[in-house]
């Protein structure tokens, strides 16, 4: 009788073994790593951080803008950037402080980190540093402090109006600054514009109104995200065209502008039959900004980039075992794992996002069709459908195997520790608020105590290894 294994399925399926992945002996590979070694050295669940991989990510999106610039002939430079709210453990900061990238920093505490990084010596007073976000008064406070201890690179990025007035205040000289212009969102999406940056009409006023006669800023950089990504759509081209139709506007009444920020959001791999013509994207939004500046007769802009899930999410994995299957009628099968995939991929759970999934054992076994099963109390602790199919197939597991199957979730090192709160961290860094206990006391009286103060930046940075 012919078998149908796994490893047919995903051989018929895909091209396989491809980057990243390979078989070995009949157990799987990532990044030329045995898998069973390390599930048989720590026991599952783990969670790995492949670290070489951010630095080959680094190189590639360098290549790819450096090469596309030298075909064009596009005179600005490539500026790479790592947005550390995708992942800010220190192991992962210094990894891409070792291949000489910036900074972009989204929230208060990520002052403090930079602090911390200095004072380790792992970067000087001149690396750019891109403050994004909306700023409540301490953060706006931070950035200004760093500004007046000589950190030159840094570049406050304008959410709104009313944030230049504390660098107004605080900034003792004279500092760069940047404006972030809201983009407008997909079409089917809840709102028109994005909460993020000056409306696009007000930009040119603002500028004139408030920037160009204050001798204490110089408007360096237009910053222009677009929340869904790069993607090679007529949103997308639509969002970038107006963005640089207001660069150029902005600079032919502001020399100190040079540089175009054009945020994160560059994919990557979430399931084996991934396509994305990277090269393609790249040159085609750089001779979007060069087209444009050669018809108003400008100089093109530095581009600078802030990818964050590019730079760091194909390097991290989770393995786990199936602990049982569960038949809970004729069709549907539960393979339960031994841990939560709310608590560990949360943006499986709560956006619907997806990874690549893929067994570590048993891929000359049958396959069938399974749901997987987290660990926690919670209905929506599941996973049952991958990107090119709304379903999951995965190994039969034979009824007295001696082994557990043992599956991986990949490329899931950007943004799930601090999305689950690893440890105590949060998402921006944003810290879990103080906390008040309201009870009543034996006469009846309603009592109020704090029960918790706001959690430290100390807190936070300890976990992610900058306090030793
Ligand atoms: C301003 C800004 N830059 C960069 C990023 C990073 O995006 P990604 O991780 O998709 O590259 C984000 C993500 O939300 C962002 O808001």
């Amino acid at each position: 009788m012919i078998k149908n294994t796994y490893f047919d399925l995903i051989d018929q399926t895909f091209y396989f073994p491809q980057e990243g992945f390979d078989i070995e002996d009949g157990n799987l590979i990532f990044n030329g790593v045995p898998l069973r070694y390390l599930i048989d050295k720590y026991g599952t669940p783990i969670k790995l951080t492949y670290l070489p991989k951010i630095g080959t990510q680094i190189k590639r999106a360098r290549n790819l803008f450096n090469k596309a610039r030298k075909t064009l002939g596009y005179k600005g430079k490539y500026v790479y950037c790592y947005c550390t709210k995708s992942n800010h453990f220190s192991y992962v900061i210094r990894e891409v402080l070792r291949h000489n990238v910036q900074l972009e920093t989204s929230s208060s505490f990520d002052i403090d980190l930079i602090r911390r990084v200095y004072e380790k010596g792992w970067i000087d007073k001149d690396l750019t540093i891109v403050n994004n976000g909306f700023k409540p008064a301490e953060y706006a406070f931070k950035i200004s402090e760093l500004i007046n201890d000589g950190f030159k690179g840094v570049i406050p990025v304008l959410d709104n109006r009313k944030e230049l007035q504390y660098y107004n205040k605080w900034v003792k000289k004279s500092c760069n600054i940047g404006i972030r212009v809201a983009t407008d969102e997909e079409p089917n999406f809840e709102f028109y514009t994005s909460r993020l940056g000056i409306r696009n009409a007000e930009v040119l006023q603002f500028y004139k109104d408030e920037i160009k006669g204050n001798k204490k800023f110089k408007l360096k950089m237009l910053h222009f995200f677009v929340d869904t990504g790069i993607k090679d759509s007529i949103y997308y081209w639509g969002e970038l065209k107006k963005a640089v139709k207001l660069y150029c506007e902005l600079k032919k009444i502001c020399p100190s502008l040079t540089a175009l920020n054009i945020g994160g959001g560059m994919p990557i791999r979430n399931s084996l039959g991934f396509e994305f013509d990277y090269n393609y994207m790249v040159r085609e939004i750089l001779n979007l900004v060069l087209s444009a500046c050669r018809e108003e007769e400008i100089p093109e802009p530095d581009i600078y980039t802030e990818f964050g899930k590019y730079t760091v999410g194909e390097s991290g994995a989770l393995i786990f075992s199936v602990l049982e299957q569960k038949k809970q009628n004729d069709a549907e099968v539960w393979y339960m794992v031994d841990n939560s995939l709310i608590n560990t991929i949360p943006d499986s759970w709560s956006i619907g996002e997806r990874f690549i999934l893929l067994p570590v054992n048993k891929w000359k076994n049958e396959y069938r069709r399974v749901n997987i099963g987290g660990l926690s109390c919670d209905n929506s602790d599941y996973y049952n459908s991958e990107v090119h199919e709304s379903q999951v197939y995965l190994p039969i597991v034979e009824p007295k195997a001696e082994e557990p199957l043992y599956l991986g979730f990949f490329h899931t090192g950007a943004y799930q520790d601090a999305l689950s709160g690893y440890g105590g961290i949060k998402h921006c860094l944003i810290p879990a608020p103080k906390h008040v206990l309201i009870y009543k006391d034996s006469k009846g009286n309603v009592v109020d105590t704090l029960y918790r103060e706001e959690q430290s930046s100390e807190e936070m940075l300890r976990i992610l290894g900058y306090v030793d």
